[in-house]
């Protein structure tokens, strides 16, 4: 329905994992845009976990999103009336739509999406932030080169399905950790990833960890933390790079996990270093170049995970923090 704005606002601060009942619906007159602005119907938002991340007390380096205002998030939408110099009516745009089903945004959130490269839904994960994240923390910060082993955590999920295969085009043998027997298979039949280890089966993650990987980690590509971390921690080769993309395990924790291995860095020459996408943001053509090259030759395989419905984004949050997607989680806007 053009006529109104359909958002979802966040009430209250979740303790835990969030959902539903943390957030509103409502609806508001659509805005006709101003000098510089343009009018979007949304089609797909992005659902990831620094979400929770930012509608927590303390966010730590990012703006905090207070109770009433609309949740924060990328989206890819089409133009429906624009005042903005190179932008027109139909065009598909990548921007920051929040969690609503028309905004109105000044020209400077949106992005003009390039003819015939990827989906739509591509442009939230492989090309997107998740994608890019993949692509730089595997190789920029990881270091990657062929022959290592490359341990992934959260391997099937957005970030983590991307970055093993990564690793494996850059000819290493990769091991992915993931919660389930069916995402593993997948991992290992789709992905190409040469082993996998279901940490929900396995009692002793550590020990799951040395017998799929004997001659240790060369490299570390972590979304989890917490104990998964403890586990890859002590088992790294000499001179592994431990790459700290994520830690979904603490992010909604309610006690935080004290990592106990971190004397393992000394013996190993090792290396932790985190990273945030966004600290590469001047060479992401270069990421998009590569990955949509590995896309073409097929090589480069990947999921996205749809939820219908705008007001399920609440639901699909939650999702995240219980292993209910299978790669890129996004919700379906629009028609
Ligand atoms: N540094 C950056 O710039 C940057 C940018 C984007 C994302 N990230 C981080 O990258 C990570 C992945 O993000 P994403 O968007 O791709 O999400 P995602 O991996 O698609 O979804 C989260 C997955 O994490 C796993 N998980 C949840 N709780 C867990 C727990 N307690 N222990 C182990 N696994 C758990 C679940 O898979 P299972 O079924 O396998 O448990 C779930 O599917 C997140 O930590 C995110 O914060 C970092």
């Amino acid at each position: 329905m053009r006529n109104a704005n359909r958002r979802i606002v966040l009430r209250a601060r979740p303790t835990g994992v969030a959902g539903p009942e943390h957030f509103a619906e409502e609806a508001e007159a659509v805005r006709a845009p101003g000098p510089g602005e343009v009018l979007l119907e949304t089609l797909f938002v992005s659902v990831d976990p620094a979400m929770r991340v930012w509608i927590s007390e303390n966010p730590g380096y990012v703006q905090r999103i207070e109770p009433g205002e609309t949740m924060r998030a990328s989206g890819i939408a089409r133009v429906l009336e624009s005042r903005v110099e190179g932008l027109a009516a139909g065009d598909l745009v990548h921007a920051r739509t929040g969690w609503q089903s028309h905004p109105t945004l000044a020209g400077e959130a949106v992005e003009k999406l390039p003819d015939g490269i990827g989906s739509p839904t591509d442009w939230l994960g492989v090309l997107g932030t998740t994608g890019l994240t993949a692509f730089f923390g595997m190789r920029a910060v990881g270091l990657v080169r062929p022959g290592e082993t490359v341990l992934v955590s959260g391997a099937a999920g957005g970030v983590g399905q991307i970055a093993g295969q990564v690793a494996r085009i850059e000819a290493c043998r990769v091991v992915g950790i993931a919660g389930g027997a069916e995402k593993c298979a997948w991992l290992r039949d789709e992905l190409g990833y040469h082993a996998t280890i279901d940490y929900k089966a396995e009692p002793d993650l550590a020990a799951a960890v040395a017998r799929a990987c004997p001659g240790g980690l060369d490299v570390f590509y972590d979304n989890v933390g917490g104990a998964t971390l403890d586990a890859a921690l002590g088992n790294l080769a000499l001179r592994a790079r431990v790459v700290i993309c994520g830690r979904i395990s603490q992010t909604a924790a309610s006690e935080l996990y004290g990592v106990r291995n971190m004397g393992q860095l000394i013996g190993k020459r090792a290396r932790v270093e985190g990273f945030v996408v966004t600290d590469f943001q001047h060479r992401f053509a270069e990421g998009r170049a590569w990955l949509t090259a590995r896309m073409r030759d097929e090589s480069l395989r990947h999921r996205v995970h749809e939820i219908a419905g705008l007001e399920r984004a609440p639901e699909a949050l939650g999702m995240l923090f219980r292993g209910g997607n299978t790669g890129k989680l996004v919700v379906r806007v629009g028609a």
